[in-house]
């Protein structure tokens, strides 16, 4: 049966503050935005009011680039918060930024949120954010206990496995869910816009890791609220869970129920591909009525089912050139 297709993930900025290695490649020049082509809060609300929520949408996941360099980010998720529709409201984030914002967004009425954490190793962590200055890592590490201090529930930690820069730590990583309530989740590496680096590390298959971990404690199934990918797991009686998000080795093109918003105002039914990009922006400066928008959008959203099914046959470990933070992660 066809999922029902109700999360988007908007981002918010395609700019970002760090710049991993997997994400935003080193010496390759990113085409950002214009200022002026960023859709303002208010045009991103009415786009919500107006289109997305009449076509079904009702799980958002504000993203980036870094959604915390947006200017007006606590405002803008206090507003998508208070919509009666609103059924599930959280943001990815590198949490850098998080210390300082954690207790407004919280009062804002955010909920939850997902950080990246790919080490737990400063030097380590610092390399793969391509980070030459003063070490990052204690800020982040900071910026996620004041997360969890706060309240945010459930919290998420993202590690991309990257062979021979941090598949070794997958263990200590693991381990922060025994204890607390954190759920660590395992990313396989996907080549989007990295360039020369996916081919150069290549990924670790999570059923790799699902076997070290049983190895060393054991696993059990789980279960924590989302809207993703990921398949759960748990070390028995930890106090959070582990997710494997497995895009390489194991396709989920046929339940994918998301669509993207772009910074610029694209709506892109697929991550890997192209098909059926939608662009909002001018159609809402050019004055085009907002019910044939949203006729747009449902007839894209009722296409959805045929453009996943076309990704499965395609396959998912092609390269693909635009970058995680131009498409928002
Ligand atoms: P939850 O609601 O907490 O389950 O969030 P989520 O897992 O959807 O959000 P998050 O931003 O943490 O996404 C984690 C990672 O999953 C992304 O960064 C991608 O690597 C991967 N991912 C999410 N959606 C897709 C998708 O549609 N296709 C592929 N190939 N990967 C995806
Ligand atoms: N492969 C897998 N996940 C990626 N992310 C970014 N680039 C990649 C990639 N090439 C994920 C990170 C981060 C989120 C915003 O996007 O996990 O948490
Ligand atoms: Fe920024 Fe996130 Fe991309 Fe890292 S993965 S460069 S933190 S957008």
């Amino acid at each position: 049966m066809s999922p029902v297709i109700d999360y988007l993930r908007i981002s918010l900025i395609d700019r970002c503050n760090f710049r991993c290695q997997y994400c935003m490649p080193e010496g390759e020049d990113l085409q950002y935005a214009l200022q002026q082509d960023v859709l303002t809060n208010d045009e991103l609300m009415t786009l919500l009011t107006q289109v997305f929520i009449p076509a079904g949408f009702t799980r958002f996941r504000l993203t980036g680039g870094e959604p915390l360099l947006r200017p007006g980010v606590v405002d803008l998720v206090g507003a998508i918060a208070s919509l009666p529709d609103t059924q599930d409201l959280a943001l990815t984030t590198n949490a850098f930024l998080l210390a300082d914002l954690a207790e407004d967004l919280y009062q804002a009425g955010l909920r939850r949120v997902n950080i990246s954490l790919d080490s737990l190793t400063p030097e380590i962590f610092d390399q793969i954010i391509g980070n030459r200055g003063r070490s990052r890592w204690q800020q982040v590490w900071d910026g996620i206990l004041a997360a969890h201090r706060v309240g945010f529930s459930p919290l998420k930690l993202n590690v991309v496995v990257i062979p021979g820069l941090n598949d070794h730590e997958v263990l200590d990583l693991a381990a922060l869910s025994i204890d607390r309530d954190w759920h660590v989740r395992f990313i396989e590496f996907m080549p989007i816009g990295n360039g020369d680096l996916f081919q150069h590390r290549g990924w670790v298959a999570s059923e790799e890791l699902r076997q070290r971990i049983r190895d060393r404690w054991g696993l059990t199934d789980g279960a924590v609220r989302g809207n993703g990918p990921a398949d759960i797991f748990q070390i028995p009686g930890a106090k959070g869970t582990l997710g494997f998000i497995s895009q390489m080795s194991e396709c989920f093109c046929d339940r994918c129920n998301r669509m993207r918003l772009s910074a610029d105002g694209w709506l892109r039914p697929c991550l890997l591909n192209e098909t059926g990009q939608l662009d909002l922006r001018t159609a809402l400066r050019e004055g085009v009525p907002l019910a044939h928008l949203r006729d747009q959008v449902q007839a894209l959203v009722d296409y959805k089912p045929e453009i996943n099914y076309k990704q499965r046959e395609s396959g998912t470990t092609g390269r693909y050139s635009r970058t995680m933070s131009q498409i928002g992660g």
